[in-house]
């Protein structure tokens, strides 16, 4: 059995670790720093139908423990991301997954449909989650009919699997969750940043200009793995886990919550080789830990799961 192998619907994957949407970019950004292939997927950065410049600067500010970002899904629309970005990722040995987001039900389509005609891409991210835009984003993804209604479109013209992405800024997590299953969708990938402000005592302003921001980094691990084990409970496609990871130990215990596979955000904007680390000392902490494998972790978390009730 390979130790750190995990089949996802769509994905094969060689480890469980994955840049997750956003600090990655289109795949441009760490390319010199270490060689894809290594890691078990990668989710580019949201694609929406024509290009976005993103909200003013400034749209970081740096926290002791995570970053706020409004970046305001900056990105150079779905056509050049399929005719340049994704053929520029032809080299690497591993699966992309594109994240899509939009204003309304029809551009979610419309980028869905253009990415899936990319040999590239083998699974998609449905971002209806991101607390920086007025429109789409989070307004959908705190609504379980229209969760539900949204992912129903999109597989409906899906030539790959679907995972949906959601946000951390509901009261109930779980429903968000099992509309996005009722609606049909592969998977699940959670969580999203956490809207949030920072106020800067000179200016007696928000430090960004957006006012608001989607805090991401280890302050909102704990949050995650709280909501990825409620979410794993109540529903059966399988997870990909994120908030806050930094560490081998971050990976398992995101496992241990009910997450099969784990995406990396912020803790790659301090260290480009986060990815490669994990996965380089994941072997290490399991050995320590008597974990045989990472499918076999998987398995023993959902049976313990059935012998809770
Ligand atoms: O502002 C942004 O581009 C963030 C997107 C997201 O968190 O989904």
């Amino acid at each position: 059995m390979n130790q750190l192998g995990v089949t996802l619907p769509g994905l094969k994957l060689k480890n469980p670790i994955m840049p997750a949407s956003g600090p990655f970019g289109l795949g441009e950004r760490y390319r010199d720093d270490f060689d894809y292939s290594i890691l078990g997927a990668i989710i580019i950065k949201s694609t929406t139908s024509q290009a976005r410049v993103g909200n003013p600067k400034p749209c970081y500010h740096h926290l002791d423990t995570g970053l706020l970002n409004a970046v305001g899904l900056k990105n150079p629309g779905v056509d050049v991301v399929v005719n340049e970005k994704l053929p520029a990722l032809k080299d690497f040995d591993t699966p992309v997954i594109a994240s899509v987001a939009g204003t309304t039900t029809a551009e979610f389509v419309e980028v869905t449909k253009k990415l899936c005609q990319s040999p590239y891409v083998k699974a998609i991210e449905l971002n209806v989650s991101c607390p920086n835009v007025a429109e789409g984003g989070l307004t959908f993804g705190s609504n379980p009919e229209a969760v539900r209604l949204m992912t129903e479109a999109v597989k409906k013209i899906a030539t790959v699997p679907v995972y949906v992405k959601l946000t951390p800024n509901v009261t109930d997590i779980v429903a968000i969750a099992q509309a996005a299953e009722k609606g049909g969708a592969d998977g699940i990938s959670m969580i999203n940043s956490l809207l949030s402000m920072a106020i800067d005592l000179d200016t007696r302003k928000p430090y960004l200009s957006n006012k608001t921001g989607g805090l991401s980094g280890p302050a909102i691990k704990p949050l995650a793995i709280r909501m990825i084990y409620q979410v794993s409970r109540a529903i059966s496609i399988p997870i990909i886990g994120m908030g806050g990871v930094s560490t081998a130990d971050d990976v398992l215990e995101m496992i241990m919550a009910g997450a099969s596979a784990v995406a990396i955000g912020t803790a790659q904007y301090k260290n480009p080789l986060a990815c490669k680390e994990i996965i380089e000392a994941l072997p290490i902490r399991m050995k320590e830990l008597g974990i045989e494998s990472i499918e076999g972790l998987i398995t023993e978390v959902k049976e313990g799961r059935r012998n809770e009730y």
